[in-house]
C-alpha cells in the first residue's frame, strides 16, 4: 500500500473532517502516514494523532520559519517526544530563504542543533530546504549528515543537486509538484534518481496534484503522483507503490514494530 511520508493532519484545514478522512485512508490504499510537525503547537497535536491512529506515525521538529520559538526547554520537549515508540523522524527542519522569517544565522544554528538531536535519538531527519541549496548542503556536510540519514522533502532543486544528496545516502520526497505543467526540473530529477531512493509525500494540506491543484491536498490524491512517476520512469504503478513503500519502511521503521 502507499506509504505517505509527509502530511500535516494537525492543520486547521482538517478541523471539519479530520477523523472521517483519516478513517477512510486504509480502505483507499493509503497504508501508513507520517504526520510531520512544523510549529510549536503542532508537536502536541502530532503526538495526539500518533496515539489515536495505529497507522499514523510522528515526526518532531521545528520548521525554519518557526525557530524563533526554539529554546532549550523546547529542545528538551523534542527530545522527550522523539523517545516515543511511534516517533520515526526529526522534522521538519532545515533552511528557508524564500520566506526568510528568521535570520540565516538563527536558522542555521537551530538546524544544526536539530540535526544533532536526530543523531542523539537515532532517528532520520526530514529536511525542508527552499532557496537555500548551498547552505543546506554545507551545513549537512559539516554535521556529517550521511551518518544520520533522511529525506529531502518536496525536492525542488536541480538534478546536479539531487546527485549530491543521493551521494550522502539521502532519499528524495516527491509530491504533487511533479504533476504540475511547469515542473520540468523535478521530472528530470525523478527520471535520473533510482526508484529505491524516492519517497511518496503530499505535504497536505498544501501542494495538491493536478487535477486538484490549488485545492486542499490529502493523502487520497497520492495515486496522481504515483501515476506521474510511473509514466516518467516507464514502469507500472504497482511497482512505484511497492518500491517506495519498502523505501519508507527501510528509512523510518527500522526500530518501530
Ligand atoms: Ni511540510
Amino acid at each position: 500500500m502507499i506509504f505517505e511520508t509527509h502530511a500535516h493532519y494537525d492543520d486547521e484545514a482538517f478541523d471539519e473532517d479530520r477523523a472521517s478522512l483519516l478513517c477512510s485512508m486504509q480502505e483507499n490504499g493509503i497504508g501508513r502516514i507520517i504526520n510531520v510537525s512544523a510549529s510549536l503547537e503542532s508537536l502536541a497535536r502530532t503526538s495526539e494523532l500518533m496515539e489515536s491512529y495505529p497507522f499514523l506515525y510522528g515526526a518532531f521538529g521545528l520548521h525554519p520559519d518557526e525557530v524563533g520559538d526554539l529554546n532549550e526547554a523546547v529542545m528538551e520537549q523534542l527530545y522527550m517526544r522523539c523517545q516515543k515508540e511511534k516517533a520515526v523522524a526529526v522534522g521538519e527542519i532545515g533552511l528557508d530563504y524564500y520566506w526568510d522569517k528568521e535570520s540565516h544565522d538563527q536558522q542555521i544554528y537551530w538546524f544544526r542543533r536539530q540535526l544533532n538531536l536526530a543523531r542523539e535519538v537515532h532517528l532520520p531527519v526530514i529536511i525542508h530546504s527552499r532557496d537555500a541549496a548551498a547552505d543546506t548542503l554545507r551545513v549537512m556536510r559539516e554535521e556529517k549528515s550521511e551518518e544520520i540519514g533522511g529525506v529531502i522533502h518536496c525536492f525542488s532543486y536541480s538534478r546536479e543537486m539531487a546527485e549530491q544528496y543521493l551521494a550522502m545516502g539521502f532519499y528524495l520526497g516527491i509530491g504533487g509538484v511533479v504533476t504540475f505543467k511547469n515542473a520540468r526540473k523535478i521530472r528530470e530529477v525523478v527520471e535520473a534518481a533510482p526508484l529505491d531512493r524516492l519517497l511518496l509525500e503530499t505535504d497536505s494540506p498544501y501542494l495538491a496534484p493536478v487535477p486538484y491543484r490549488g485545492k486542499r491536498n490529502c493523502s487520497l490524491y497520492l495515486p496522481y503522483v504515483v501515476e506521474k512517476i510511473a509514466e516518467i520512469k516507464g514502469i507500472c504503478e504497482e511497482e512505484v507503490i511497492a518500491v517506495t513503500e519498502k523505501n519508507a519502511e527501510r528509512l523510518f521503521l527500522k526500530e518501530v514494530k
